[in-house]
């Protein structure tokens, strides 16, 4: 079988001569110096395309992150705080009953007692839960641990520490409008 390849048999290696001579001894040629070796190598226009490649990446990486930190990291609503506003329908608040809506960072129960509207902060004084209007008792009155109060926001009864902060509700109209007392 003939053989195929690279097969390097004694008979060729011979053919090829002894090939280079290796000296054991004797200076080494020492080569080109570095700085010839370097010609032709343009170092200003190397690092200025560093600086561009650096500040495109920076450019990619930055607008990759920063949908990802504003989704993260959501915005805070600012709250523009008014004086008065219209917070809803009059028809909304019917006779006998409370209705709560936001105002500014508070939210506001306005109640209307036999067409007297009246307007205090829903938020319990005691630990923070919403009050309601129980028309059957004239009163507020906080479902999480018993707190009373009157429709104009002063304490009746209960574990609170202070009464409810006092609005004033009016109607305009068909507009109700809650403002700051
Ligand atoms: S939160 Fe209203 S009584 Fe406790």
């Amino acid at each position: 079988m003939a053989q195929q390849g690279n097969f390097k048999s004694p008979a060729r290696m011979g053919g090829l001569g002894d090939g280079a001579s290796v000296s054991s001894s004797g200076p080494v040629s020492a080569g080109k110096p570095r700085e010839d070796g370097l010609k032709g190598v343009n170092f200003e226009r190397r690092s200025f395309l560093g600086k561009v490649v650096g500040g495109v990446g920076a450019a990619v990486a930055v607008s990759t992150l920063y949908p990802v930190v504003k989704y993260i990291i959501p915005p805070v609503k600012e709250v523009k705080e008014v004086n008065e506003m219209v917070v809803g329908k009059a028809s909304e608040v019917p006779e006998n009953t409370g209705k709560i809506y936001p105002f500014n960072k508070d939210k506001v129960i306005v109640v209307n007692d036999n067409g007297t509207l009246t307007a205090c902060s829903a938020v319990c004084t005691h630990l923070g839960c919403l009050v309601r209007w129980e028309d059957k008792d004239n009163l507020l009155y906080c479902p999480c641990h018993g707190a009373k109060y009157k429709q104009t926001g002063e304490i009746i009864s209960g574990p609170q520490p202070l009464p409810l902060a006092v609005y004033s509700a009016r109607v305009e109209g068909d507009d109700l409008i809650v403002s700051k007392a």
